[in-house]
């Protein structure tokens, strides 16, 4: 029986390595090399690919190397065979450490110091205590509850917004539709950790941004599809929105030459806020391999049909 990993050479290896400490009797394959494709039980690899999956008779259980799931094809998949997305603990700790930097660097008005620092002008703003300002995160899942948790620590007020209604203690929980225009009321910097869905869709736009104290700030995690491009720009001219912090865009890259490369209240990274860390997803992905042998659940397996 073999697991065939599709993901990068030095990530693969790493993972393999750990394989084949801990699990010997899995016989840890690297695309291309497939090996007797009839003994491929496992595949682990950003998307599955109609061209290899057809190839694989005996493919038991999809891993998604990444947390988000909207680039799968789950059409390619035989019947059966559950897709299972990246859920480990380093990339819910880089999604920590993005967002804190994200939210703190704007709340300390860190990107106007450093357009001061290019002009050599020296001079304090205003400063707001962290209990005088929300931050919200749109969806409570994995990634925006271990989010809150840590930005509980500095005491900013907390609100999440999610589809069915997760509660977190000290959030100021808001679920649905319904509830949407009350928790975007009151926040001052807005994070979004949603998966793109048919329902998240576009969902940044000019109907939400007018809906959020003037001058918020913007995070998007989630992905470029969430955000409505001209409506940002245009909340960012009126001054309705303040600054946006965008790790994700729609396409990646970002086109050369695009109006976000170089907007003066735009911070871009190269979607870089969490990174699948090798050696942990292995060691996850190994449990659950183990699971998927005992006959027990699989964990973190994706709905299609809810997408996420
Ligand atoms: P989860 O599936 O654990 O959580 C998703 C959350 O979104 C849930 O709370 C869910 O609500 C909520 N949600 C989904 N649809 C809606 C909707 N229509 N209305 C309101 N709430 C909704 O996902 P993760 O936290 O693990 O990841 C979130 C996303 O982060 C990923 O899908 C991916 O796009 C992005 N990501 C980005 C990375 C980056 O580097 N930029 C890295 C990793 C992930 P409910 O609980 O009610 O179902
Ligand atoms: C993602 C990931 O879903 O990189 O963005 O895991």
């Amino acid at each position: 029986m073999s697991l065939l990993c599709g993901m990068d050479k030095a990530r693969a290896m790493v993972m393999a390595e750990v394989f084949a400490r801990e699990a010997p009797d899995i016989e840890f394959r690297i695309l291309p090399d497939v090996g007797d494709p009839a003994k491929v039980e496992y595949l682990v690899a950003w998307q599955p690919r109609a061209e290899l999956v057809r190839t694989l008779p005996n493919l038991k259980v999809m891993f998604v190397s990444g947390a988000g799931v909207d680039h799968v094809d789950f059409g390619v998949l035989p019947p059966g065979v559950p897709v299972v997305r990246m859920v480990e603990p380093g990339i819910v700790q880089g999604m920590v450490e993005y967002v804190s930097w994200a939210v703190i660097s704007l709340h300390r008005n860190m990107a106007d110091y450093a357009a001061q620092q290019s002009q050599e002008q020296w001079r304090m703003l205003p400063f707001v205590p962290a209990d005088a300002r929300t931050v919200g995160v749109l969806g409570l899942g994995v990634l925006g509850q271990a989010v809150l948790r840590q930005l509980a620590g500095f005491g900013f007020r907390l609100r999440g917004w999610s589809r069915s209604g997760a509660t977190l203690g000290g959030v100021e929980c808001f679920a649905g539709a319904d509830a949407l225009p009350a928790f975007l009321g009151g926040c001052h910097v807005l994070v979004c950790l949603l998966p793109l869905t048919d329902g998240t869709r576009g969902c940044l736009d000019a109907r939400l941004y007018a809906q959020l104290p003037r001058g918020a700030a913007l995070v998007n995690v989630g992905r470029g599809g969430h955000l409505v491009e001209a409506d940002l720009l245009a909340a960012l001219d009126a001054g309705q929105l303040s600054r946006a912090v965008l790790d994700v865009c729609e396409p990646e890259p970002l086109p050369a030459g695009h109006r976000f490369w170089r907007h003066p209240r735009i911070t871009l990274t190269p979607h870089i806020a969490s990174v699948t860390q090798p050696a942990s997803a292995a060691r996850v992905m190994l449990a659950n391999i183990r699971r998927h042998q005992q006959g027990e659940p699989l964990q973190d397996v994706v709905d299609p049909a809810r997408g996420y």
